[in-house]
């Protein structure tokens, strides 16, 4: 891969990787990019770096353009290591002027790299530095999504360098949004949200009512992951409009897991009661699809329906490790409802319909056990629930009052 330029004298620099399956839990099936920008000005500017392995690539493709030691500036958007990992060795080799970070970037670098000695340069939002021609302003976003995350702007090519936000785990050569695939490049990006923004969209909703106040002309949004948003920067700043508002799309999703296939039977006519009602539902069996993969469906589902046996005085392990994974990220503004089968004691329902509520669904259910093997009445049961959350969903969507049942 070469640098790619952005517009006159600003390059993509960073490094493709196409191997990462896991990113801290979340698969990236299709690899993910570390972006780093580079602006050629008086003073020379990179913005970000990216994983430790990646160094060599990353330094490769500056001395394409210009010596590295030549750099002046180093700005930090974001910490977390996968942008961060290679900066001692980049320091090491470019000896930077400044490195360039919000106060909690500064807290934040001092606590993973233990350097008192760097030429730290500290800036708060709307601080502006000149590079020459070009000008950089700055605009802290803590905690999205972590403290330490910031975006810079850049002035003159009205660019925004936006750290993870807007970004995807999406390996390409190809560098732009209107180059790849955009129903790929949208599912990629409905992935990265669900998955590591969700637990943050009452912030992201008042970060975008604030960037819509500033006024910023932009002509590209560049996140540190995945594609730069050259042709459609309004394209994902809707969907993060939309997302961050917990908008429904009018779909249930089945989320179940099976001991002996009593579950799955209930789930199966649960469906049925969903079909009956024209309301269109994904089934989401845990055995098969990977959490992050499911969280994605999650995040625009209007209903989420989960099914679980009980073992050993709780939920199946695959059931309660989503649980503590879905609860961690805080989907809000759902209908729930919740199904099992059971032996003797059944507590899985109890405690799937505890996890719901502590998210604040709205349960339109009491919960539904079946003792073992259900019999055709209580598949019978499991239709007509299908039919309440169909029910309570549309009327939850039309605005009308639906109360929790438990
Ligand atoms: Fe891509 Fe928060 O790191």
């Amino acid at each position: 891969m070469k640098p790619v330029e952005l517009a006159k004298n600003v390059y993509w620099v960073g490094a493709i990787d196409w191997l990462t399956r896991d990113f801290h839990g979340y698969s990236t099936n299709r690899g993910t990019t570390y972006n780093a920008f580079l602006i050629i000005d008086e003073k020379v500017t990179l913005i970000d770096t990216v994983k430790r392995e990646y160094y060599g690539e990353l330094m490769h493709h500056i001395s394409t353009i210009i010596d590295p030691a030549k750099i002046d500036y180093l700005v930090v958007n974001h910490v977390e290591m996968d942008h961060s990992g290679s900066i001692a060795d980049v320091i090491e080799a470019i000896q930077p002027e400044k490195v360039i970070c919000s106060k909690m970037g500064h807290k934040a670098l001092l606590q993973h790299y233990h350097r008192e000695d760097w030429p730290y340069h500290i800036v708060a939002s709307n601080e502006e530095l000149s590079l020459g021609e070009k000008t950089l302003s700055f605009l802290e976003t803590r905690m999205l999504h972590w403290p330490d995350s910031m975006f810079t702007y850049l002035k003159e090519d009205e660019i925004l360098f936006t750290s993870d936000a807007f970004g995807e785990h999406l390996a390409t050569s190809e560098r732009f949004d209107d180059e790849v695939n955009q129903d790929v490049l949208m599912h990629e990006a409905t992935k990265y949200y669900a998955n590591i923004l969700t637990l943050y969209s009452p912030l992201i909703r008042k970060l975008l009512v604030k960037v819509k106040e500033m006024n910023l002309p932009i002509k590209m949004l560049a996140p540190d992951h995945g594609v730069v948003w050259r042709s459609n920067p309004g394209k994902i700043i809707e969907a993060y409009t939309s997302w961050s508002a917990n908008e429904g799309n009018g779909k249930a999703v089945i989320i179940y897991d099976t001991m002996w296939k009593s579950t799955r039977k209930m789930a199966e006519k649960v469906a049925e009661g969903l079909q009956e009602e024209g309301v269109s539902y994904k089934f989401l069996d845990l055995q098969v699809n990977h959490r992050s993969d499911v969280m994605t469906d999650v995040l625009e589902a209007s209903a989420v329906v989960l099914g679980c046996p009980t073992l050993n005085n709780g939920m199946l392990p695959r059931m309660a490790g989503f649980l503590m994974y879905m609860r961690g990220l805080r989907p809000t503004n759902k209908i729930g409802a919740c199904f099992g089968s059971y032996g003797w004691s059944g507590e899985a329902v109890k405690l799937m319909n505890e996890a719901l509520k502590e998210m604040k669904f709205t349960l339109c259910h009491e919960g539904l056990r079946v003792p073992y093997v259900p019999r055709e009445e209580a598949l019978a049961e499991c239709v007509d629930l299908g039919r309440t959350v169909a029910t309570s969903m549309r009327d939850f969507m039309d605005g009308k009052e639906v109360v929790s049942v438990i």
